[in-house]
């Protein structure tokens, strides 16, 4: 398997690399203690320049669980991107202070600078509304955890479609696995862009767009649920008339198969009531713990440490 040090997209990942991570994670997720020194003396930098609760905080617990330290900044406000320093400048830096980064940042060309400016392993954490190749596979290994399999599932992602940055990441990763079938459910506005739609194609994934989730629930194995990204909105008016497009109640789920799972990557905001949260089909937060195992297999792969 060619050995892989950026990792800005799920479109350019082997699904034999997606599934090696996957059993490293589980592994992992058997035995934490095994691995509690594997990046001793190793360096991990978070480079948040846009907010982020989950992915920051678990790949620094991934880093410390390792046995490894961290360094970063978790706002641009924090960083001398306020004084004007190029994201060029601030990955030379890094490459002096840590071994590997992890970088969320606006800009849909970050991953283009890494590769040109950075020697160590830089890794995506979400880059503007165009990719969050991590995120993906958590969400991937979720959904392996729950059937052993993602080969012939039926998925429906729901949601901000065009805005989400997990959503195309996400799509990406699934056409990897055979005979998948994708709803994509959404207000039209909010429906995946064209060259989204175009990759879809290109990989013969299955996929039917539709506004209802009503008219498959009952087929489905997994239900993606996303928020309404208001801060990526170029108009508030629009988002204020998209905002309350769809809620997930236990009463959307009761016609839901035995094996269902609910995932969504959070934060949420009203788009699945609490109440949902105590059903045995709502796996959001284990998904967001799954984090921790996928990250610490992210670091020790792309580190060369295994
Ligand atoms: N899922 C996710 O990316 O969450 P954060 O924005 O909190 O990192």
């Amino acid at each position: 398997m060619k050995s892989t040090k950026f990792i800005f997209t799920t479109l350019n990942l082997s699904k034999e690399f997606l599934e090696s991570i996957f059993t490293l994670a589980s592994k992992i997720e058997q035995n934490l203690e095994n691995y509690s020194d594997k990046c001793k003396g190793k360096i991990l930098a978070t480079l948040f320049f846009e907010p982020s609760t989950r992915t920051m905080l678990s790949f620094e617990s991934a880093m410390l669980r390792l046995g490894g330290s961290i360094l970063g900044f978790s706002s641009a406000k924090t960083s001398s991107l306020a004084k004007g320093e190029t994201i060029a400048d601030t990955l030379r830096m890094i490459n002096g202070y840590a071994d590997i980064a992890v970088i969320r940042h606006f800009l849909e060309g970050v991953g283009e600078i890494a590769k040109k400016y950075s020697s160590i392993p830089v890794i995506s954490g979400g880059t503007g509304t165009q990719a969050h190749p991590t995120q993906a596979m958590l969400d991937l290994y979720t959904i392996k955890n729950a059937f052993g399999t993602i080969d012939g599932l039926k998925v429906a992602l729901m949601g901000d479609l065009k805005y989400g940055r997990t959503i195309p990441s996400l799509l990406y990763g699934l056409a990897k696995y055979e005979n998948v079938t994708v709803y994509l459910v959404s207000p039209k506005e909010l429906k995946i862009r064209n060259h989204v739609r175009q990759r879809l194609k290109d990989f013969n994934l299955k996929f039917y767009e539709i506004d209802d989730v009503s008219q498959i629930i009952d087929e489905l194995d997994v239900l993606y649920v996303t928020r309404i990204q208001k801060e990526r909105f170029p108009d508030q008016l629009d988002y204020e008339r998209l905002k309350s497009s769809y809620k997930i109640s236990p009463s959307t789920l009761k016609d839901t198969k035995k094996s269902f799972i609910l995932l969504h990557p959070l934060p949420r905001v009203d788009e699945i009531t609490p109440e949902v949260d105590d059903l045995g089909c709502a796996k959001y937060f284990e998904q967001a713990k799954n984090g921790v195992y996928v990250r610490m297999a992210i670091i020790l792969k792309l580190l060369g440490v295994e």
